[in-house]
């Protein structure tokens, strides 16, 4: 019998505060969670107690869903995220994002960390994704469609939200935060691309390469959350530097991004909200 949303709900439930609404969800990526430790009032579930997700296993990820306070505003954090390389099924990342929605959000914030394929963007920046391209060996959405959900075939032109893209912009220009901007391609990991692969992706008109991102994105349009993203740049992509590219190299230098995530984001939802809600 396939898990219910409703069944996911019931065990979310139990932890929740009484009446806690989120207004805002993110999920951070490897090495980001550090805003994570930002938030105020924290109620955190392990993903292993939640039905139908497995526990993200690499180093780097504390597999947490955190409720509480940012500033004011209620978020919900998904601290660790769920990869295709690691084996899960999409269906686990669907329950994971549709958790936030169910909760409230309407707002959903992506970061991830991603190799540069362009030269003024450096380890340790930042790029605000304004749209992507699906490598993946998939679509989330595939198999029967939930009407209740969303529709079958979903629109993705403004999947990185014009409106909040503007937000994002307006943070960074206050907090004096270098932000790119650029189109993100997935792939399906672990293995890192090849030179050829690089070159390739970049005639095709990306900008950053990562291996998530995408299917969370795609899921959140399904289910009528309007998406930011924001690119932490851990390394030139393969064959773009002299550096050797390694998953240590990645957390270092997304370290250093993470300290930037962990002012603008506050700022974004501050912004988001004066706005939205
Ligand atoms: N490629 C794919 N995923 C990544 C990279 C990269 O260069 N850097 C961080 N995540």
């Amino acid at each position: 019998m396939p898990l219910t949303m409703a069944e996911v709900m019931q065990v979310i439930q139990r932890y929740a505060p009484k009446g806690f609404v989120p207004k805002i969800g993110m999920i951070l990526g490897s090495g980001l969670s550090a805003l994570a430790e930002q938030i105020s009032n924290p109620v955190s579930i392990p993903y292993q107690a939640i039905p139908g997700l497995q526990s993200g296993s690499i180093v780097g990820h504390a597999s947490l869903l955190v409720m509480g306070y940012l500033g004011e505003v209620p978020v919900v954090c998904l601290r660790g995220r769920l990869h295709l390389y690691e084996g899960v099924s999409y269906e686990a990342i669907r329950i994971l994002v549709r958790i936030v929605k169910n909760l409230g959000c309407n707002i959903f914030i992506v970061t991830g960390a991603a190799g540069s394929m362009r030269e003024e963007a450096k380890a340790g920046d930042l790029m605000m994704i304004t749209d992507h391209i699906n490598f993946h060996p998939g679509n989330p959405l595939v198999g029967p469609n939930d009407e209740s959900i969303g529709p079958r075939f979903v629109a993705m032109e403004n999947a990185y939200d014009n409106g909040l893209q503007e937000v994002m912009v307006a943070a960074a220009t206050k907090l004096n935060i270098l932000l790119h901007k650029g189109v993100y391609i997935s792939t399906l990991g672990p293995s890192f691309e090849t030179p050829a692969e690089i070159r390739a992706f970049k005639q095709w008109g990306a900008d950053a390469v990562g291996m998530s991102v995408v299917p969370e994105v795609i899921i959140a349009r399904h289910c009528g959350m309007r998406v930011a993203c924001v690119a932490a740049i851990t390394n030139a992509a393969a064959g773009l530097s002299k550096e050797k590219l390694s998953h240590e190299g990645t957390l270092q230098f997304g370290e250093i991004a993470a300290r930037k995530l962990t002012k603008l984001i506050p700022e974004f939802i501050k912004g988001a909200s004066a706005l939205y809600f």
